[in-house]
């Protein structure tokens, strides 16, 4: 299966992204990955959706977007507005899940749910004939540059014998501390799309840092 790299946004510096977008439109990414954070669902603020609306215009590349925020009913029909192509929210907050995931399918948006380091696969399983990726956190959501954690190599493993004895028509995304050597712990055991965010950014050119870990996978 081909591995998609899904670049975060957040590994650079926003008074650049405008750059980044146009750099990241001329690489081998498939998608663009935008961590939209609340200072409430995670300990951290980033942007909201006027700074998707605002990049839309950059690229046609796939806006992955992973809301980490509490109150995503509220907020939806912005995210939706803002030329999303797939939008992913918490399992962990306290809305009605189904809701939102027909919400975003109305919209021929594809939808995928995140969960947290300590949060088993299992917790999701009723929505996953449903939705069309799952993104498992590899370190705890709220910022860029932490550790893999290697403990959810067997969540990954798990889910994917899930997805492929059920035949689920569905991607598994990895987000957190990605690089060669744990996206290639992830793709092993059954991850196919790769979120990568420091590792990308920390080298010097972000075209063939991206075009390298694609070229590594596929
Ligand atoms: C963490 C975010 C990630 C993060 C990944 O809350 O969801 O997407 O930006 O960054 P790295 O690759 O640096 O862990
Ligand atoms: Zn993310």
């Amino acid at each position: 299966m081909k591995t998609i790299i899904s670049p975060s946004i957040l590994g650079g510096s926003f008074s650049n992204m405008e750059n980044v977008i146009s750099d990241l439109d001329k690489s081998k990414a498939e998608y663009i990955h935008f961590d939209v954070m609340d200072g409430d669902f995670v300990p951290n603020l980033t942007f909201g959706s006027k700074f998707i609306t605002d990049l839309r215009f950059k690229t046609k590349k796939v806006f992955d977007v992973h809301l980490m925020i509490r109150r995503v009913g509220q907020f939806l029909d912005n995210y939706i507005n803002a030329g999303s192509n797939i939008i992913t929210f918490h399992n962990e907050i306290d809305e009605n899940i189904s809701e939102l995931i027909y919400k975003i399918k109305d919209n021929n948006i594809k939808v995928g749910i995140a969960i947290k380091p300590k949060t088993p696969w299992e917790d999701i399983k009723e929505y996953l004939h449903t939705i069309d990726q799952v993104i498992i956190m590899t370190v705890e959501p709220g910022f860029g540059g932490q550790s893999f954690m290697n403990n959810q190599i067997k969540k990954i493993q798990n889910l994917s014998n899930f997805v492929k004895k059920n035949k689920l028509n569905i991607n598994i995304e990895v987000d957190g501390g990605i690089n060669f050597e744990t996206g290639k712990l992830c793709i092993d055991a059954g991850a196919n799309i790769l979120v990568a965010g420091s590792f990308l950014f920390n080298q010097k050119n972000l075209i063939s840092a991206t075009n390298e870990l694609n070229d590594f996978f596929n």
